[in-house]
């Protein structure tokens, strides 16, 4: 049975170029709200679409040589184009308008005439600063610099004779409902509307443009078009059937729960929005989220800047969910994010081949070796071992739904990944391997292995609506039917039954090689951006790295179980190392300083994502950090009771 019904919107997009990774993170969000309140059991609208009139559009369509509706046909249909995106992203949306379909022309013109006839929309000269690319006229005070508030770029003079809206007089029902209600979210982002837009006093809004053709035409005044902001707002109601009769679900899902827009229309979603319902007596949306931008050296990306990452490069190479996970695990959703390359492969490392694929791999290779694949029933717990997973188990989604909610992605994620480093923990404390050496221990050895194939369904289950296919690959894995990875499941630990034999699958997220990606996604990012980025970085000074530069390097606390000195080499020691669970071989130029039996059984703190090197013939897989005392080395030891696999931070 339905929770009720979830209606959902992403801005609808100006097909005026191709789409870049900045576009793809609202929809990924807003994919991801959708399939999240689908797994509660709502019924979900889910709309996005093309904006595509406008100015803009007409003059580039010029340039190309085709008519404006041949031009955003291209951007939207055409090979790589909007809906392929959307595709090669698994964007789940249920309906997508295009506003120059049909109905949405009609329903716009009737709107038009609808607050024009009740004294909302009037007749009266516009003069003013016009911004092209934003499609905006801007008073002299609004210029920073004498230039477009927006985008920054040249603004010029303008005069037409054009239709206004009132603006003016909503002032004071939108100041209220910014202030008193929490209509607008983030919070910090109602200070800037009230202080910069509505405390200045809100001018009426010039509506109509005479200058250019290529919007829908105001049916009673021909030669005008209406502003396409007016024609791109009210996608949201035509989209269920408002004004129109190709659709009929307006009762039903109007108003909307949420808009996710971008913070730079903030002020259209937040301001001239809910005026224009309030002057149509419509219901107003509960509420409008403003995200922040993915900016690279703290410049908006953007086709303006040069400085666009290309979504089909990135999940093609690293897999959709891999790309998905990241944008809603780097950056918290209300802020600026700051993309590169080097976050996002740490960042697959770390959470993806590290934390969940191991936990996932591990876990099902331990079944399958130790049971055959099949845990018997017999099962001995353990409170002082199991009671913190369990409890952890039992509260995330309580604590993921929460942070849902408020629409916090990286929080909730982080909620599931901390379940998930907590199980690997269990794995070092509870030592499958020496269980499984004596057959009394056989019963516990099983609960343990329960206890983590339980923390790869609830975990897994609730990374569906980020990574539906890898969280399906996972769910294959711990042969979990569908039934358990229900929103209902994923608050039972403890129920669950496998549907059959457990073998150790494909490893879904293998780790990937940071310095050979970085090279290789350098080599395909275009000349001109390349060019750019040198520029840039010339001037930078050298010495010092950022904190992004130390994250690349992922130390680890391991033990050392082997260690034996290498042939023909007098500096070199041969060690074998345990880092939960996993065996590394490392060779290590201390031979001079310790002997074999100084190390084994000591812990050491590894690079443990080193590129691995052939030194005398033996593979070494990362190194040992040693302090230099004169021209001796002495190894940083741990306690003994540091987990192996603790990250050092
Ligand atoms: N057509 C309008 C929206 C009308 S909604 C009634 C529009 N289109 S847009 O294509 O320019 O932008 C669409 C969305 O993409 C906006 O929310 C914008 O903030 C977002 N982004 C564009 N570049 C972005 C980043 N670099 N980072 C994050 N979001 C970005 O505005």
């Amino acid at each position: 049975m339905s929770k009720g019904k979830f209606y959902i919107t992403t801005p609808i997009y100006y097909p005026s170029d191709k789409l870049h990774i900045g576009h793809a993170y609202c929809t990924v969000a807003t994919d991801t709200m959708a399939r999240y309140k689908r797994f509660q059991g709502y019924d979900v609208m889910f709309l996005t679409g093309v904006d595509e009139h406008g100015q803009k559009i007409e003059e580039k369509a010029k340039a190309a040589g085709v008519t404006p509706q041949q031009f955003v046909d291209n951007i939207v249909k055409g090979d790589r184009g909007i809906l392929d995106l959307w595709k090669l992203m698994n964007i789940s949306y249920d309906r997508f308008i295009r506003t120059t379909d049909d109905y949405h022309v009609e329903a716009i013109q009737k709107i038009f005439r609808k607050m024009y006839d009740n004294g909302d929309i009037y007749k009266g000269a516009y003069k003013g600063m016009y911004c092209t690319p934003c499609e905006s006229f801007w008073t002299e005070s609004q210029l920073v610099d004498g230039k477009c508030p927006d985008c920054g770029r040249e603004v010029h003079y303008a005069e037409e004779e054009a239709y206004f809206f009132r603006l003016s007089k909503y002032a004071e029902p939108v100041r209220k409902l910014l202030t008193e209600t929490d209509f607008l979210e983030p919070k910090s982002r109602v200070n800037e509307m009230v202080n910069n837009f509505i405390d200045p006093g809100l001018e009426d809004l010039c509506v109509s443009r005479t200058s250019f053709n290529w919007g829908v035409p105001v049916d009673f005044d021909p030669g005008h078009v209406v502003y396409v902001w007016v024609d791109a707002l009210f996608n949201y109601m035509t989209a269920l059937g408002y004004m129109n009769s190709a659709h009929d679900e307006l009762s039903k899902f109007w108003p909307a729960d949420v808009h996710f827009v971008g913070k730079e229309i903030v002020r259209f979603h937040s301001i001239i929005w809910p005026a224009m319902l309030m002057s149509v007596g419509e219901p107003l949306p509960k509420k409008v989220f403003g995200h922040g931008w993915l900016v690279i050296d703290g410049k908006k990306m953007g086709k303006s800047f040069g400085n666009v990452v290309d979504p089909y490069v990135l999940a093609e190479r690293y897999g959709v969910d891999a790309l998905r996970y990241f944008l809603l695990r780097e950056f918290p959703f209300g802020s600026d994010g700051n993309f590169s390359n080097e976050l996002l492969i740490s960042r697959i490392n770390s959470d993806l081949a590290n934390d969940i694929g191991n936990l996932v791999s591990r876990s099902a290779a331990m079944v399958e070796k130790y049971f055959g694949g099949v845990l018997p029933a017999e099962r001995a717990k353990n409170d002082a071992e199991d009671a913190e997973l369990v409890s952890m188990l039992r509260a995330l989604r309580g604590e993921y739904e929460a942070h849902m909610e408020q629409y916090a992605f990286q929080s909730a994620l982080m909620d599931v990944f901390k379940v998930i480093s907590r199980a690997n923990k269990y794995i070092d404390e509870t030592a499958p391997w020496i269980l499984a050496k004596d057959e009394a221990n056989m019963p516990r050895l099983a609960e343990v292995l329960y206890n983590l194939i339980e923390t790869v369904r609830i975990c897994s289950s609730l990374l569906v609506p980020f990574m539906p296919e890898s969280a399906e690959k996972f769910r294959r894995q711990i042969c979990a039917g569908e039934k358990d990875f229900t929103w209902d499941a994923a608050a039972e630990y403890g129920k669950f039954a496998p549907e059959a034999k457990i073998t150790k699958g494909e490893n879904v997220f293998p780790r990937l090689d940071l310095k050979k990606e970085l090279a290789e996604l350098e080599a395909v990012s275009k000349p001109a951006e390349k060019a750019e980025a040198k520029s840039k970085t010339a001037d930078e000074p050298v010495g010092l790295i950022s904190i992004d530069d130390f994250r690349k390097v992922d130390l680890r606390v391991a033990k050392v179980v082997a260690c034996e000195s290498v042939p023909k080499a007098d500096k070199l020691l041969c060690l074998k190392l345990e880092v939960a669970g996993e065996e590394r071989t490392v060779v290590s130029g201390i031979a001079k300083w310790y002997k074999p039996d100084d190390l084994i059984g000591k812990k050491v703190a590894l690079v443990y994502n080193l590129q691995p090197a052939k030194l005398r013939g033996v593979e070494s897989c990362g190194m040992i950090l040693a302090a230099s005392v004169g021209d001796a080395a002495r190894v940083i030891f741990f306690d003994d009771d540091v987990p192996t696999g603790s990250k050092i931070s």
